[in-house]
């Protein structure tokens, strides 16, 4: 495969060392190389460092002028819902008006109404949804997603989700615990459906489950049976805790060995000393808190009582309909008190941990993916600095120019 030389680059900017995930004082700690290269060899990092080193190049080499751009790792996003059809432009409207998220749930709208726009996309209309959206997050940095399902709720189009997440290049995450469609009586009865006749299936093609774990949704003892099963059939397990309230996600996601619980907007002291001590990610998702003006996750405190963290969008129609990693890193910085250094670690180094691929994902080092992020700026910072600016000029995935402008 060809090789690949960005050359004169401003600044080289990887969270430091090599140990996943990154915890404490680690969390903020980066290699950061000014007037530097990076050269690849097909999909993968074969060296980086400052131009003064570069030796002779064969004339082989594609050659990328760097002069004035800094190059972060490629952005990992790993809590998305992009597998829905339809919108939620007239519930955003209404919450506006003051009606609350909780509010329209309970009344058959909100998770409800993008399950019957869902299904009514088809597994076509599911397919092209997917692929937009994976362009969209492409185009703001992001080269390695999870997506999760969880918009079906019925068996075709449980598997019709997964199956496009994984198509588009993504890691597909089992939700058939997202909310109870009507169909059924209660959560039990759901649940003896999803775990019978699609979970055998969907374990086929998803590499984890996410239940979400809230009053109105799945209780405790809902949600440990749905994992234990999932557990059971090979996927890793993930779950949405604490976003309105604590209802045992974090107890639980601790005992059964979870990836992450993900949200924390609701998690209080006791919750924060528990991740802390524990290997369980706990993933924040500011998007989500500003969309439904909901407190923010205590991510410093987290952070200084030495939790794994990792930032990701949470895109999805409903709660956050952002499909930008820099703007989280911004809201992070300005919100949950991160240094930029360490919001460029949460969603890349620490996101891809809770994914199972930070051997090969989320830094910019020999051997890893040739993933990187062009930044058009005189510092890397501006990635958080410049709020919802247009920073991203060039995103390289597997050594290939897949978003590219020329810098100015
Ligand atoms: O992570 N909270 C549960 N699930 C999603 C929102 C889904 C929706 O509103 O459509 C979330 O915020
Ligand atoms: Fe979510």
């Amino acid at each position: 495969m060809a090789k690949l030389l960005i050359r004169d680059l401003r600044q080289v900017v990887s969270p430091a060392g090599r140990d996943a995930p990154l915890r404490g004082s680690a969390l903020g700690e980066l290699e950061l190389i000014e007037h530097a290269y990076v050269l690849c060899d097909g999909a993968t990092v074969e060296a980086v460092g400052p131009m003064s080193e570069l030796g002779l190049v064969d004339s082989e080499v594609e050659d990328v002028d760097g002069t004035g751009l800094c190059a972060i790792p490629g952005l990992v996003d790993c809590h998305t819902h992009p597998a829905f059809g339809g919108d939620r432009v007239d519930e955003f409207s209404l919450r506006a008006g003051g009606a609350s998220y909780e509010e329209l749930h309970a009344a058959g709208g909100g998770i409800l109404s993008t399950v019957r726009a869902t299904r009514a996309a088809g597994e076509g209309g599911l397919r092209e949804a997917v692929e937009r959206h994976r362009g969209w997050m492409l185009r703001a940095g992001t080269t390695t997603f999870e997506g999760k399902s969880g918009y079906g709720l019925d068996r075709a189009t449980e598997l019709a989700s997964l199956s496009a997440v994984r198509d588009a290049g993504g890691a597909p995450t089992f939700l058939g615990a997202h909310a109870t469609p009507p169909a059924f009586d209660d959560a039990d009865a759901y649940l003896d459906f999803v775990l019978a006749d699609v979970l055998p299936d969907a374990a086929a093609l998803a590499e984890a489950a996410d239940v979400f774990l809230e009053r109105g949704a799945f209780d405790a003892g809902q949600a440990r049976r749905y994992l234990e099963a999932c557990r059971d059939h090979g996927l890793a397990l993930r779950l949405h805790g604490d976003q309105f309230t604590e209802s045992g996600a974090i107890p639980l996601a601790i005992e059964l060995g979870a990836r992450s619980v993900d949200h924390l907007e609701a998690t209080g002291a006791d919750g924060i000393a528990a991740l802390a001590a524990s290997d369980v990610t706990g993933v924040l998702l500011p998007a989500s808190a500003l969309f439904l003006a909901r407190p923010m996750p205590p991510g410093r405190a987290l952070v200084d009582a030495g939790a794994a963290v990792a930032l990701a969008t949470d895109f999805n129609p409903g709660s956050a309909f952002c499909n930008s990693l820099p703007v989280v890193m911004s809201l992070a910085a300005t919100q949950l008190q991160l240094s930029p250094a360490e919001t460029l670690a949460a969603c890349t180094v620490n996101a891809a941990h809770v994914l199972g691929r930070a051997d090969r994902i989320g830094r910019i080092a020999p051997g890893f993916a040739a993933d990187l992020v062009l930044l058009d700026a005189p510092d890397w910072r501006y990635v958080a600095y410049h709020l919802a600016g247009d920073v991203v000029a060039t995103v390289i995935k597997d050594g290939t120019v897949t978003v590219g402008r020329a810098a100015y």
